[in-house]
């Protein structure tokens, strides 16, 4: 297995196995699944409402004896309610005491967006707070604390802009270890790879089969395919593997960790096999023309009318 080596010196399975969208009545099965397979790295998130589940999931495999917490790694997201300083280690402690865990290998901000506490999604510009009212750097000193507190391992972001990870940078000495954005070949996003190289900052690649299992609502209409793209299509056959082992091993191959989900023990098996495909140059340079700076998750769905954030200031594009 592929390890990527954080900023703090930790060591990341490179292929993980994502959870969003995996429905609690299927998870806990994918997870014993998974981890028989040979999956160590599982990507989590208080609000996909599963993690009490994964919890179950993984107790089990510790009582088994097939795996020790020690051989696993576990991230998890801290939701858009709890950016407050005085809300986010009851967040993450919710979110340990869900997946039965003492401590999580990696934490992220899950989204640069701030929710009222009470509200769960935004659905009113009334949901939301500016990040004027509650700034990055509050929530990210309390992530530190977090870590002071022996409760994660290491912090970090997600869908952060270069803009956004580089005011951050601006203001903290602990510049985070991980930044999990949507990557695949439809959205290569060159330009945060470099600088993610040039600051030691390790990337994420979510949604690398184009994530077709997404609600109606958060979907698009004539979205393209991407195990049905021809390019991808002939390099799986030139390969001898599948669409879904050229996506995840794109990502490999460019040194990015990734985390396909799937609750299926065929198609997870598939995923993990593909780190054992080795891509061609010209594949890779052929799947570098793709390239559409296409978004399967777009972030409209924070972009209420009159609360200030829009789908521009999101990505800062
Ligand atoms: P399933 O869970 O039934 O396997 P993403 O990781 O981009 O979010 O994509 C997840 C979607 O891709 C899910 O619908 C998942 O379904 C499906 N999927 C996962 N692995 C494969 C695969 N090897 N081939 C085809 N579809 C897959």
């Amino acid at each position: 297995m592929q390890n990527l080596t954080l900023n703090t010196g930790s060591q990341l399975p490179a292929l993980g196995l994502g959870t969003w969208k995996s429905k609690p009545g299927e998870v806990y099965e994918a997870i014993l699944q998974a981890i028989q397979i040979g999956y160590r790295h599982f990507d989590c998130a208080a609000i996909y409402g599963n993690e009490a589940e994964i919890g179950k999931a993984f107790q089990e495999a510790f009582q088994k004896g097939w795996v020790t917490r020690q051989e696993l790694w576990v991230t998890s997201k801290l939701w858009s309610n709890a950016h407050h300083a005085e809300n986010v280690q009851a967040a993450l402690q919710k979110t340990l005491s869900d997946l039965s865990l003492d401590y999580l290998d990696l934490y992220l901000i899950h989204w640069p967006v701030v929710l009222q506490a009470n509200s769960m999604f935004a659905t009113k510009a009334t949901d939301l707070i500016s990040l004027k009212e509650v700034p990055t750097l509050e929530t990210w000193q309390a992530l530190e604390n977090c870590v002071q507190a022996g409760l994660s391992k290491n912090i970090g972001v997600s869908n952060f802009s270069v803009k956004k990870l580089s005011a951050l940078l601006a203001q903290t000495s602990t510049p985070p270890a991980m930044n999990q954005i949507e990557l695949h070949p439809l959205l290569q996003q060159k330009e945060m790879l470099d600088y993610c190289k040039k600051e030691n900052i390790q990337l994420t690649a979510y949604s690398p089969l184009g994530s077709k299992d997404r609600a109606a609502a958060l979907r698009s209409a004539n979205e393209p395919s991407l195990l049905e793209n021809p390019t991808i299509l002939d390099i799986a056959s030139s390969h001898n593997c599948t669409p879904a082992q050229v996506l995840i091993k794109w990502a490999l191959q460019r040194g990015t960790a990734v985390i396909p989900k799937s609750v299926n023990p065929k198609r997870l098996k598939e995923n993990f096999e593909a780190q054992n495909i080795n891509l061609s140059s010209e594949a890779m340079e052929k799947i570098s023309t793709l390239d559409k700076h296409f978004r399967f998750v777009n972030g409209a769905f924070w972009a209420v009318e009159g609360s200030g954030y829009t789908v521009a200031n999101l990505w800062d594009e």
